[in-house]
């Protein structure tokens, strides 16, 4: 029966995103991995992708010009019989809604943080998203082949800044120039760097005598103090904690000199968890319940400019998938053929016939489906819980340059807002006001209002980056709040928000107005429904 064949194959599969500040290594470590797993042969590919000229449709000039990937996949690779899938978060310049959102569909996070810098401020942001959601978070420390920050320090750096108690898995023995390799506490072994020797330890650990010899006596001594603090006062591996979220595995290494990748890849699969059931509205689903459900997390548009298809990016949540199945969307209630669906592949789109859960897959659509959206051949009414509204940074305002385009303007506006392009809101004088996370939501969106709506627009920066969705029976109330450094916006449910120009205009708002509630971006859903 293929429920088995299912579960088989269902606790095989490892899906996770890398959550990093820019530069902290996540490429590379990325593909180092993938080298590991024999998906690509050389190192480079994954940057290479990045502005290689791969890019053929119109759609694609935008990547050409900024030499990035808008386009983010799923990049897959098999090791020690695990089909692992690590999704691509765009950071950097393409850093934007869809980062957030493709962290909704993975069951575990790596994340990445430079050595000599600690927890940075987009790290922080994603960690967030994964933090609410209580998926397990891997932290690899980079870049230990040049100086880095005590290793105690960063650990109280990531309790500090994160709230996330830690537990080291690898511990490195000195850092740049003194950097002399990696101590596994689970293993008991030592890795020396640059070479392939690794010691056995024997029960005394890194206080017996196997490594007087190889170790330096001043890197010793640091690396026996440090054990002794850390088994004294450190948190306990308790892997409860860490299937939860509430404690993270920390790992050193160098992804640049793959050293320490090892040793991390070979734990995180042994401890990273299986697709496990998921939320819905009604109940949980578990990945081996026969009906076949999904959930979208992106919808990217305009693949092929000929046709003006959107290619919609689907996590199995049960069952299984079968290329021509029916399946009902259950937020029409409409049924829907899924004839036409692909892996999503770094470098390759190949048609994919069947698929179990935990595949992330994609299906052609010719603008039915929206972000969140549940499909099933489950009988009766299925929602996966709805998908977070992220926290935007960035706010324009915008109207199209002739007036005579204003129908094609208010679809395109109303379309790019139902896909999640960006956030789109109105306010007290008819106007639209668009909200994003990165900057390249608003090059996408006037792109793709020009080139798919033949209209042009004009855009005008305002100065606010922190919003608050506000909790009232009475909207119109807000009204009195509105100065220069305060504007009211309503969401397609009509619900206020108040931009604010920054944290410090919002703090002495929340002073002033202690009546007034407030919510986060993050807790809307929870907060507002
Ligand atoms: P990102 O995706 O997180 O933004 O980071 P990426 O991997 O692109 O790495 C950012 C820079 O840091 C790159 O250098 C990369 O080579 C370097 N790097 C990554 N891991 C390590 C490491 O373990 N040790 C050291 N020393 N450097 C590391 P770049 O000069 O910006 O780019 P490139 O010219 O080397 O490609």
């Amino acid at each position: 029966m293929a429920l088995n064949t299912n579960l088989e194959a269902i606790n095989k599969r490892r899906i996770f995103g890398i959550i990093s500040h820019p530069d902290a290594g996540k490429t590379t470590l990325t593909e180092k991995l993938l080298l590991h797993g024999g998906a690509i042969r050389e190192a480079g590919t994954v940057k290479a992708r990045r502005n290689s000229k791969f890019a053929t449709s119109d759609w694609m000039e935008i990547e050409k010009q900024r030499g990035i990937s808008v386009t983010s996949s799923v990049m897959q690779f098999e090791y020690q019989n695990k089909i692992v899938s690590i999704m691509d978060t765009p950071g950097h310049n393409d850093f934007g809604e869809d980062t957030y959102r493709i962290l909704t569909s993975v069951d575990s996070a790596v994340m990445v943080i430079d050595a000599a810098k600690g927890v940075e401020a987009q790290t922080k942001k994603l960690f967030k998203v994964c933090s609410m959601r209580g998926i397990p978070i891997f932290t690899f420390i980079n870049k230990l082949d040049r100086q880095a920050k005590d290793p105690l320090e960063i650990l109280e750096d990531l309790e500090e800044a994160l709230g996330l108690p830690s537990v080291s898995v690898t511990w490195p023995i000195g850092s740049g120039l003194t950097f002399q390799g990696i101590y596994d506490r689970l293993k008991n072994k030592v890795y020396i760097y640059r070479t392939d020797y690794v010691i056995e330890l024997g029960e005394k650990g890194v206080f017996g005598d196997e490594l007087n010899d190889v170790i330096s006596p001043t890197n010793l001594e640091i690396l026996r103090n440090e054990i002794e603090l850390i088994e004294g006062a450190g948190n306990e591996f308790d892997m409860n904690q860490i299937l939860k979220g509430k404690l993270s595995p920390v790992f050193f290494g160098t992804a640049l000199v793959d050293f320490g990748v090892t040793a991390f890849l070979e734990h995180f699969l042994d401890m990273s968890p299986a697709p496990a059931a998921r939320k819905t509205t009604t109940g949980e689903v578990s990945p081996t319940d026969d009906f076949f459900s999904g959930f979208i997390f992106k919808i990217q548009a305009n693949m092929n400019p000929a046709h003006r298809d959107r290619l919609a990016f689907l996590r199995i949540c049960s069952g299984t998938f079968e290329r021509g199945m029916n399946v009902t969307l259950s937020r029409t209630g409409k049924q829907f053929k899924l004839s036409q669906s692909t892996m999503l592949m770094a470098n390759e789109r190949e048609t994919v016939d069947t698929a179990v859960a935990g595949d992330i897959i994609g299906i052609y659509d010719s603008g039915n489906y929206q972000i969140g959206d549940t499909l099933t051949t489950c009988k009766d009414k299925l929602f996966f819980e709805p998908l977070p509204t992220f926290p935007p940074e960035l706010f324009m305002r915008v109207r199209p340059i002739n007036s005579l385009k204003a129908k094609h303007f208010q679809k395109g506006v109303q379309q790019l807002a139902q896909e999640g392009a960006i956030q789109v809101y109105t306010n007290d004088y008819n106007e639209i006001v668009l909200g994003a996370v990165g900057v390249l939501q608003f090059e996408v969106f006037e792109y793709r209002l020009k080139n798919e709506y033949n209209c042009d627009i004009r855009m005008e920066s305002l100065n606010f980056s922190v919003v608050r969705w506000v909790k009232t029976d009475n909207p119109s109330s807000l009204k009195q709040y509105e100065n220069a450094r305060t504007m009211i916006v309503y969401d397609h449910f009509m619900r206020p928000l108040l931009l604010f120009a920054n944290q410090y205009t919002l703090n002495t708002f929340a002073e002033r107005n202690e009546d007034v509630v407030l919510v986060e971006a993050l807790d809307v859903e929870s907060e507002l429904n």
